[in-house]
C-alpha cells in the first residue's frame, strides 16, 4: 500500500465520522424501540469513545482491498468505498458489542465504576435495570446487524458475512470477552497482600487479557480482512498482528490505570489497585509492563511483514495504541 496521504489524526477523525453516521443509522430508535432504552443505548454509544476497534476493522479492509496480492482471487483491487461498504456493518457491530461490554463492566456487581467516556456511567445516569437492558440491546442488535448487512444475495458475500459473524460471536462469547471477564471477576482481590496473586503468573495474565480484550480486537482486524476478500494467509497474518496489538492495548490500559489522570482517561484512575486486580503493573511492575507492551507492539509489526505489509495504516494504528494517553 502506498504511503498514507493524510496525518493519522485526520484519518481517524474521518473514520470516526463514518462510523458514527452508520451507527446512528443501524441502531433502532423510537417509536419502534422504547424511548428510554434508545436513549440509554445512545448515551453510552455516542459518549466519545476512541473507536479504536471500528477504525481497525476499516483499516484492515482498506489494506486488503488496496493490495491485489492479499486478495482471493488475486488481482482484484477494490476501491476504498467498496472496502467501507463491505466492512462498515462489522465495524459498527463490534463497537456496539464493545460498548455493551463497558456498560456491564462498570456495573456495581462488576467493577463498580461511576465514570466512563468522561460522563457518569450508564447505571449512574439511567439506573441499573436500564443499563443492563441497554447492554443486552446493543449486543443483540449487533448480531441482528451482522446477519443482514451488507445486504446482498451473492454467495461469495454471504459466505464472508457468515464467517465474519462467526468470528465475532466466538470473540465476544464464553471463550472470548465474556470468558475473560469471568476470570477477571473471580480474580478481584488476588493482587492484595494475602490474596492469591501467586496464582496469576504471566501466562495466566496473558491468557485473561487475550480473552477479555484481545479477542474482540483480533476479531475486528479479521472481520475487515474477511469482508474485503482476504486470502487465508492475509487473514492469518492480520489476526496475529491484532492478537499482539490486543495484548499491548490491555497492558497499556493497565499502565494508564496506574499512571494516567482521571480527566484524560474519562474513567476513574487507580481502580485496579483499589480492587486488587491482577494487572501487568501489579504482577510484574511498571517497567517490565512497558517493556512487554513494546515487545507485543514489535510482534504485531512482524506479523504484518509476513505478508508484505511494511508500512501504512495498520502500523500507524499500532503506534497510536501503544503511545496513547487515554
Ligand atoms: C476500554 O476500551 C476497555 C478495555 C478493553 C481496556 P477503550 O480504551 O477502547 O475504551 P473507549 O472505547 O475508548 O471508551
Ligand atoms: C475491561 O477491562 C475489558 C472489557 C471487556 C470491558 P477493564 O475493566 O480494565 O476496562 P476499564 O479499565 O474499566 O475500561
Ligand atoms: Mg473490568
Ligand atoms: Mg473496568
Ligand atoms: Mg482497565
Amino acid at each position: 500500500m502506498s504511503a498514507p496521504a493524510e496525518p493519522l489524526g485526520e484519518y481517524i477523525g474521518a473514520q470516526c465520522r463514518r462510523v458514527d453516521e452508520a451507527l446512528s443509522r443501524f441502531l433502532p430508535g423510537p417509536p419502534a424501540c422504547p424511548p428510554p432504552l434508545s436513549e440509554a443505548m445512545r448515551y453510552s454509544l455516542f459518549a466519545g469513545g476512541k473507536r479504536f476497534r471500528p477504525v481497525l476493522v476499516l483499516a484492515a479492509a482498506e489494506e486488503v482491498a488496496a493490495t491485489p496480492s492479499l486478495q482471493e482471487p488475486p488481482g482484484q483491487a477494490a476501491t476504498r468505498e467498496d472496502a467501507h461498504r463491505l466492512a462498515l456493518p462489522a465495524a459498527c457491530a463490534i463497537e456496539m458489542i464493545h460498548t455493551y461490554s463497558l456498560i456491564h463492566d462498570d456495573l456495581p456487581a462488576m467493577d463498580d465504576d461511576t465514570l466512563r467516556r468522561g460522563r457518569p456511567t450508564l447505571h449512574m445516569a439511567h439506573g441499573e435495570g436500564t443499563a443492563i437492558l441497554a447492554g443486552d440491546g446493543l449486543l443483540t442488535e449487533a448480531f441482528a446487524l451482522l446477519s443482514r448487512e451488507p445486504a446482498c444475495g451473492e454467495p461469495v458475500l454471504l459466505r464472508r458475512r457468515m464467517q465474519t459473524l462467526s468470528e465475532i460471536a466466538r470473540a465476544a462469547g464464553a471463550l472470548g470477552m465474556v470468558g475473560g471477564q469471568a476470570i477477571d471477576l473471580a480474580a478481584a482481590g488476588a493482587a492484595t497482600p494475602g490474596g492469591d496473586g501467586a496464582a496469576f503468573d504471566l501466562e495466566r495474565l496473558r491468557e485473561m487479557h487475550a480473552m477479555k480484550t484481545g479477542a474482540l480486537i483480533r476479531a475486528s482486524a479479521i472481520a475487515g480482512a474477511i469482508m474485503a476478500g482476504g486470502t487465508s494467509a492475509a487473514i492469518a497474518a492480520i489476526a496475529d498482528y491484532a492478537s499482539a496489538l490486543g495484548l499491548a492495548f490491555q497492558i497499556v490500559d493497565d499502565i494508564l490505570d496506574v499512571e494516567g489522570a482521571t480527566e484524560d482517561l474519562g474513567k476513574t484512575a487507580g481502580k485496579d489497585a483499589a480492587a486488587g486486580k491482577p494487572t501487568y503493573p501489579a504482577i510484574v511492575g511498571l517497567e517490565r509492563s512497558r517493556h512487554l507492551a513494546a515487545e507485543a507492539h514489535a510482534e504485531s509489526g512482524r506479523a504484518l511483514a509476513r505478508v508484505g505489509i511494511d508500512g501504512g495504516r495498520l502500523h500507524e494504528i499500532a503506534e497510536w495504541v501503544v503511545g496513547r494517553r487515554n
